[in-house]
């Protein structure tokens, strides 16, 4: 494991597998980490709002008995008076031990963790990436599930923005015998750059929910990310697709598991939330105990600074990443490198927010 939580490729299957052991040995025995961070600081610097990973992330360090500095509305820092991240970072990494980071803009948190003197977790970054809601949603699934292999889950609704369902999917990747079926309406489907790594008799995709529920094990509902449209009226296209309810639900397996990183806008009715499949409240609570182990565990490797991601480079292509959202064309950025997905070497990837390079 790197020093950083940045994406999903920072995490292999086995390191999965001890994280989530972890966590369930301080559900089982909290107190003998009542004090594992003693003395230490987290930082959590939010600028996009949050109610679960910035709390849940201040409460894990608490219960840990470590503390917590930070800040929820970036409104009310220099980032005002226009210092970039790259400063920001330096400055908050010298008076913390760890930090843990939410920003609009795609790959910030992999250009914080170059500048950093401790390490970085994405706490979600645009509508790119957020693993440690994937620490929660696997630790969840293995409670409840028993497994991480060999399994029908369905993801719905906003699969283009929605950075939870990326690093979900590319999580479960590494795990054998997964299916996937993508559940979204026309123009929200799940983004060129995960589904190429996913074999294709291992994907379904369709419009409808109730295609897939007989033969989902796990459920993956998603909220529209309207904060991610140029424009907000696009939203309106959207927002009466794949609504759950109770009907929908008749057609599902018994035990399946319905999941939701949320908050939850109007795709679940309120009906549902008594339905003993409904898993979204259980999951917000795994998440705080993913959160301790994923801080236990960082600050306790030792600390090599700086951050390359892994992939070959592409020597020679120096394009500019055509992704508006990008870091690299949001910050003052004085390289990035592209890397090659494919083993053809044909095809390349912004080291930052994943974009394909393509020729237009
Ligand atoms: N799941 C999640 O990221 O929730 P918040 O936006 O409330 O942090």
């Amino acid at each position: 494991m790197t020093n950083h939580l940045l994406g999903p490729d920072d995490l292999s299957s086995a390191e999965i597998e001890k994280l989530l052991n972890l966590a369930k040995e301080i559900i089982a025995n909290p107190m003998n980490y009542a004090d594992a961070a003693k003395g230490k600081i987290l930082a959590t610097l939010f600028y996009e709002p949050s109610t679960r990973t910035r709390l849940s992330f201040e409460t894990a360090m608490l219960r840990l008995g470590g503390q917590v500095i930070g800040f929820a509305d970036a409104n009310s820092t220099s980032a005002k008076k226009g210092e970039g991240i790259q400063d920001t970072i330096r400055t908050v990494a010298a008076y913390s031990d760890i930090i843990a980071i939410r920003h609009p803009v795609e790959g910030a948190p992999y250009l914080a963790a170059k500048y950093s003197d401790v390490p970085i977790i994405n706490a979600g970054d645009g509508g790119h990436h957020h693993p440690s809601q994937t620490l929660t949603d696997l630790l969840t699934i293995w409670e409840m599930k028993g497994q991480l292999d060999n399994l029908n889950i369905a993801l719905a609704r906003d699969l283009k923005f929605g950075r939870t369902v990326h690093s979900l999917v590319e999580a479960l990747l590494k795990h054998k015998g997964n299916k996937f079926f993508f559940v979204s309406p026309e123009g929200l489907e799940i983004p060129d750059y995960i589904k190429e790594k996913i074999p294709a008799d291992a994907i379904v995709e369709t419009h409808n929910l109730e295609d897939v529920l007989p033969e989902v094990d796990v459920l993956y509902m998603t909220r529209i990310q309207k904060e991610r449209f140029a424009n907000p009226d696009e939203y309106a296209m959207f927002a009466d697709a794949c609504i759950l309810d109770n009907e929908k639900l008749k057609g599902a397996k018994k035990d399946m598991i319905i999941l939701h990183p949320l908050p939850i806008d109007k795709e679940i009715l309120f009906e549902v939330d008594d339905d003993p499949r409904a898993a979204y409240f259980k999951q917000v609570k795994y998440g705080m105990y993913a959160r301790m182990a994923l801080i236990y565990t960082l600050l306790n490797k030792p600390f090599v600074k700086g951050y390359e991601r892994e992939g070959v480079v592409a020597e020679g292509i120096t394009a500019k990443c055509q992704n508006p959202k990008c870091v690299t064309n949001n910050a003052n950025v004085q390289s990035a490198k592209w890397l090659f997905t494919d083993e053809a070497r044909t095809v390349c990837r912004c080291e930052y927010c994943d974009w394909i390079l393509k020729n237009e």
